[in-house]
């Protein structure tokens, strides 16, 4: 049978200087831009609150909402924080926007968790420009200049898919397995890696194809439209991999509207394990989820604390995930944080 893994914190990579931005950070100094606080067009706040600019994906998914709790919990004023905190709706421009803008407020650090990969070199030049230290969270950049932020802390996406694959041809192979797959956002790191991971997990076994793969940009509505496309144009799906829970609880709406039991008929294995696609696992209708932890927040803090006292961080802070099975789903649910 299928166990959890245990969860906790893998460190690796290099320690980044954080000393350059040690002078340039934490409100009561003149190098917030101004000095003042939210509302007068000024970022900095005075004693030794550090106001923090967060720039966030959006709102697409159970996943996001429980990073976005986690983040909003810990980064109070109770723990020694001003949060100013800004929803992208899933676009680079308006990331890039505000990005901008709490550059121009000064504030003590940026952090933020790229809608896609690509095309960030330049405001975040802007960032260093200014003497504000970025930290990445959940997701990378694909930048060659490694020292254009602080630290990134988020799971590996590639392990992610890899697991899932790992699974897939260990479980489900044995026979020819026709593959459909819901990726995520296009551009977006975790739609590149759980592609790569999954295909490079699955490679080695010939029974299994991939028939078809478009994005359901990690949406439930977008997952169940996509779903009932492919149900339209093939009549031999076995699995549906989606890169995410939201994506196949749509799947699974449009499986059952298609008149077939989703995880008997067609199998379903996703990534995230929030509540939903636990209870979906649960209950027999997703049969295999590879978690994602979105509970980001303390380390978060943690992180940014270090860098504004000038302490070492490390550059990459891998998140170890768990995996469940349905025997795991049910033991985990009752006590499931998201
Ligand atoms: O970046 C993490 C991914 O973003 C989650 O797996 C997905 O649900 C979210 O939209």
């Amino acid at each position: 049978m299928f166990s959890t893994f245990t969860a906790r914190r893998r460190l690796t990579g290099v320690l980044a200087g954080a000393a350059i931005f040690a002078l340039a950070a934490c409100g009561g100094g003149d190098t917030d831009g101004g000095g003042g606080a939210e509302g007068d067009g000024d970022g900095g706040t005075s004693g030794d609150t550090i106001v923090v600019g967060f720039s966030q994906v959006g709102a697409e998914s159970g996943w996001r909402a429980a990073n976005t709790k986690s983040i909003q919990d810990t980064l109070t004023a109770e723990n020694g924080f001003d949060l100013k905190f800004s929803d992208a709706q899933q676009k680079q421009e308006n990331q890039i926007q505000a990005i901008r803008s709490y550059i121009a407020q000064g504030v003590d650090v940026i952090a933020f968790s790229p809608v896609v990969e690509s095309g960030w070199d330049s405001v975040l030049e802007e960032a260093r420009d200014a003497g504000i230290p970025v930290v990445l969270t959940d997701r990378a950049v694909d930048s060659e200049d490694d020292t254009l932020y602080e630290s990134f802390i988020g799971s590996d996406f590639v392990l992610e898919g890899e697991m899932a694959g790992e699974w897939v041809s260990e479980n489900l192979a044995a026979e020819q397995l026709n593959v459909v797959e819901l990726q995520g956002t296009t551009g977006a790191a975790p739609a590149i890696d759980r592609k790569t991971g999954f295909e490079s997990a699955t490679a080695g076994n010939p029974n299994i194809e991939i028939i078809a793969s478009q994005t359901g940009n990690f949406t439930r509505t977008e997952g169940k439209q996509v779903m009932e496309g492919f149900l339209q144009a093939h009549d031999d799906i076995d699995l549906v991999f989606a890169h995410n829970d939201d994506m196949g609880l749509g799947a699974i709406e449009a499986i059952e509207a298609a008149g077939m039991v989703p995880g008997e008929d067609i199998k379903i294995v996703t990534i995230d394990a929030v509540k939903d696609g636990m209870q979906a696992l649960a209950d027999g209708k997703i049969n295999y989820i590879v978690e994602c932890n979105p509970l980001l927040g303390p380390d978060l803090a943690e992180i940014i604390k270090s860098v504004i006292a000038g302490e070492p961080v490390e550059k990459r802070i891998v998140v170890e995930d768990l995996a469940f099975d349905q025997e795991a789903a049910i033991e985990a649910l009752p006590t499931r944080e998201y």
